[in-house]
């Protein structure tokens, strides 16, 4: 390596990951496990919420085209990332790809940026957890006082149910139970069932009224209906694919990684596109696009609609499942920011207390509390919607860069052995690169600004601590 190379050698990788295996990681997943794994971690608040702000405030109907353009962008994306998770398929993430390929500051950017997605993401789906605890409180005369459930940029004090489910996971994080392959495997099934008996019981009572317009008159404002209200829907909406990407950090515990690796990131991402295409179709069928994504109940549109057919006792078992379903999101996101930072504080880019391991459990439990206070901060002040969109914008900027990731490692390691490829590259990573970038240029400049502040930030720790502890 030259003095000015600073990417992490692919052996240092590749013996780490057998360090982080101690022994214990067994490759038993299979395709079909992958799949499961990547639904449990997709299919959360961005369905159950996001369709109806994207409904009702920026593209009506053509919610579902929002749905195809937004899918469009991370199977370009997802092509990218199977490549990466068949060259090194050690437990990591976007992170380590680009240490290993396009050197340590654009490692940093997408860690820091990975915070976003990870972390922020995980506030998003606790504040809509908290809707829906609140509407199944309501169904047995209970309900928790509006000041407790929202911040003071909507009127309350601080949300509550958020917070305590943060704390929740993260505790359940810190003591290290880990989710059973049998427990996702039932909170996955409980999702589709849920997924597929709206779909199939909502279809016949759909009122062809709603769906016309199908893409209502721009209000003449940029990202409000129109053409442009569908592409900013799609920004928006991009949040209910997020997770795809959660496959690979399985890819130590994979059966073949190389061929089992990109069917399990490709294959959950397809199917969750179809049910979610399916779903807004149903969803903008049965109530008009004008009754969603408003007042307090505007992150629980699921209610709103099923309250259009006869099946109102389906309700309750749908928000119960909705309940939990969130709850492995949460803990998979959590999980995720915990995961990434441990792997930067390893490098040395932050301080070790990321990568302090407690004793008896064996989990980054510092790191878990301190993202217990982090994720909870935002749960508590900030509204569902500025986080969610937080959220998409940080994932797409990390989209972009493991596109471009993949153009690099191409030139530069052209002979590396891999067992997927991106296919037409440069074309695939070139269209991701457009498809997310208009994406992320749809969403609000407001959007945009937090992103450029937590980037500034994130530059600045790096200048100060990053470069004078990294160990590579
Ligand atoms: N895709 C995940 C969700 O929608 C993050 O909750």
């Amino acid at each position: 390596m030259s003095r000015h190379d600073t990417r992490k050698p692919m052996s240092v990788l590749l013996a780490e990951a057998d360090d982080q295996g101690q022994g214990t990681l067994v490759r038993r997943l299979g395709a079909i496990s992958l799949i499961a794994l990547g639904i449990g971690a997709i299919i959360g608040a961005g369905l159950f919420s996001l369709t109806g702000v994207v409904a009702g405030q920026h593209a009506g109907p053509a919610v579902v085209l929002s749905f195809v353009i937004s899918a469009v962008g991370c199977a370009f994306a997802g092509l990218c990332y199977a490549e990466f998770a068949s060259i090194i398929p050690i437990a990591g993430s976007a992170y380590t790809y680009s240490f290993a390929t396009m050197g340590r500051i654009w490692a940093w950017v997408i860690g820091w940026d990975l915070v976003l997605e990870y972390a922020v993401g995980a506030a998003m789906v606790s504040i809509s957890w908290s809707q829906y605890l609140n509407k199944l409180l309501a169904m047995h005369g209970m309900h928790i006082p509006g000041y407790l459930m929202a911040g003071p940029f909507e009127g309350g004090w601080f949300n509550l149910p958020a917070v305590i489910i943060v704390a929740l996971m993260s505790l359940l994080l810190a003591r290290g139970t880990r989710e059973s392959a049998g427990v996702n495997s039932i909170i996955v099934v409980l999702k589709v069932a849920v997924v597929i008996v709206f779909i199939v019981l909502g279809w016949s009572y759909i009122n062809p009224a709603n769906l016309v317009p199908f893409i209502p008159d721009n209000t003449g404002v940029f990202g409000e209906f129109g053409w442009s209200g569908v592409l900013r829907g799609a920004g928006i909406i991009f949040f209910a694919y997020i997770g795809f990407d959660a496959v690979s950090t399985a890819a130590q515990e994979t059966k073949n990684p190389k061929r089992n690796m990109p069917i399990g990131i490709l294959g959950s991402l397809a199917i969750c596109a179809v049910l979610y295409v399916l779903f807004g179709h149903v969803m903008t069928g049965l109530a008009n696009y004008t009754e969603f994504g408003k007042g307090n109940d505007s992150l629980a549109p699921v209610a709103t609609a099923i309250a259009h057919t006869p099946f109102v006792w389906l309700q309750q078992a749908v928000i119960i499942a909705i309940l939990a379903g969130y709850s492995s999101v949460i803990l998979v996101m959590l999980m995720g920011q915990s995961r990434v930072f441990y792997s930067m504080s390893h490098d040395g880019l932050l301080p070790k207390v990321f990568s302090d391991v407690h004793p008896k459990y064996r989990t980054p439990f510092k790191s878990n509390m301190f993202f217990m206070l982090f994720v909870g901060a935002f749960a508590a002040f900030v509204p569902g919607r500025v986080v969610g969109e937080m959220t998409s914008i940080g994932t797409l900027l990390a989209f972009i860069l493991v596109s471009i990731g993949v153009l690099i490692i191409r030139k530069r390691m052209p002979d590396a052995p891999r067992g997927f490829r991106t296919p037409l590259v440069p074309l695939i990573p070139i269209l991701g690169i457009i498809v997310c970038g208009a994406m992320m240029l749809a969403l609000p400049w407001d959007t945009w600004l937090r992103l450029v502040v937590w980037l500034g930030i994130g530059v600045v720790v790096y200048f100060r601590y990053s470069v004078k502890h990294s160990k590579f």
